[in-house]
């Protein structure tokens, strides 16, 4: 038999800092269940299986202009997922079929059918991987490496963030264009994976006391691509080992002052206008 409530998370309070548990989001369970019956024409009653859990999601807690307007106390958390049509007047999505969209922290939804993107797996994907490899932070780190980044064999590529849903993309389709990978991350357990399972030709810890002597011996012949997922000192190092017209592409950074980590550019931006290094953003989500 059908649940007749079903739960959302929303937001409660705008968090100054980090978010705190039991005080930024509010659990509600009551929520009366939509019957399938009730759609009007067009309407998919859709059932998120599993969220997306993004970086980004932190600067829509906060009320202030961005790319997109911030959630808004007591609305349901903003989130991509994908999951199953459960009922559907809209002959796009039949009943049973697999969807993704941004419904938010919901266990059920009523949607528009063009709120919904059909999901097609390719042979041997998961359906998880339409939130991955397959979704939006795979789409940014192909075109942002490939696009942006102009990556060609023979470039000597570095992707901080490397162990991240994007980073980790970055790297591995670095290596399929004939570069050598570097990649930057926080444990030397995400080092040991993304050099032993992802291929990476080189990782550093950027949590290693000795990382400052480690990147500048690592990048000693200059970096071609700097794929920036993190901003902040990697980035003013990276800045400092450029090659002439090296790309850097901004994808965690503040390009254009709407993502949520902060740049910090201070002595190294000489160096970048020595080096006439270029910059262009993209934005995916
Ligand atoms: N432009 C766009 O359209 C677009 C699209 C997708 C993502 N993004 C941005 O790209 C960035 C990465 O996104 P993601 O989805 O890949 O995130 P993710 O999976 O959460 O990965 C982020 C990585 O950042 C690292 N990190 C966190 N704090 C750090 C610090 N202080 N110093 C160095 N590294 C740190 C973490 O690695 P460790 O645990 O190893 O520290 C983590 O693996 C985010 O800033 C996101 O907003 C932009």
């Amino acid at each position: 038999m059908a649940p007749n409530t079903y739960k959302t998370i929303v937001l409660a309070k705008r968090p100054k800092d980090n978010v705190i548990p039991g005080e930024t989001f509010k659990l509600i369970s009551d929520n009366a269940a939509p019957s399938a019956d009730s759609l009007k024409d067009g309407e998919v009653l859709f059932q998120p299986n599993y969220l997306s859990i993004d970086p980004a999601m932190r600067g829509w807690l906060n009320d202030t202009r961005s790319y997109i307007p911030p959630v808004h106390i007591d609305e349901v958390m903003r989130g991509q997922a994908v999951g199953v049509v459960l009922g559907s007047k809209d002959s796009k999505f039949p009943k049973g079929s697999y969807a993704q969209g941004t419904v938010g922290w919901t266990e059920l939804k009523v949607c528009k059918g063009k709120e919904l993107e059909k999901i097609e797996l390719p042979r041997g994907a998961r359906l998880t991987d339409a939130l991955s490899v397959l979704g939006m932070t795979g789409l940014t780190a192909y075109f942002g490496i490939t696009d942006v980044g102009k990556v060609k064999a023979g470039d000597f590529v570095v992707v901080s963030g490397a162990a991240g849903a994007t980073g980790s993309v970055v790297g591995q389709i670095a290596k399929l264009k004939g570069a050598t990978v570097l990649g930057i991350a926080g444990s030397d357990e995400k080092c040991s994976w993304l050099k032993e399972e992802l291929g990476f030709d080189g990782t550093l810890n950027y949590k290693d006391k000795e990382f400052g002597k480690k990147f500048r011996a690592a990048t000693k012949n200059l970096i071609d691509v700097y794929f920036d997922n993190v901003g902040g000192e990697i980035l003013d190092m990276a800045l400092s080992r450029a090659k002439p017209h090296a790309r850097f592409v901004m994808c965690g950074g503040t390009l254009d002052g709407l993502c949520i980590l902060t740049i910090t550019l201070t002595s190294s931006q000489a160096s970048a206008s020595i080096t006439r290094l270029s910059r262009r953003g993209r934005r995916t989500t």
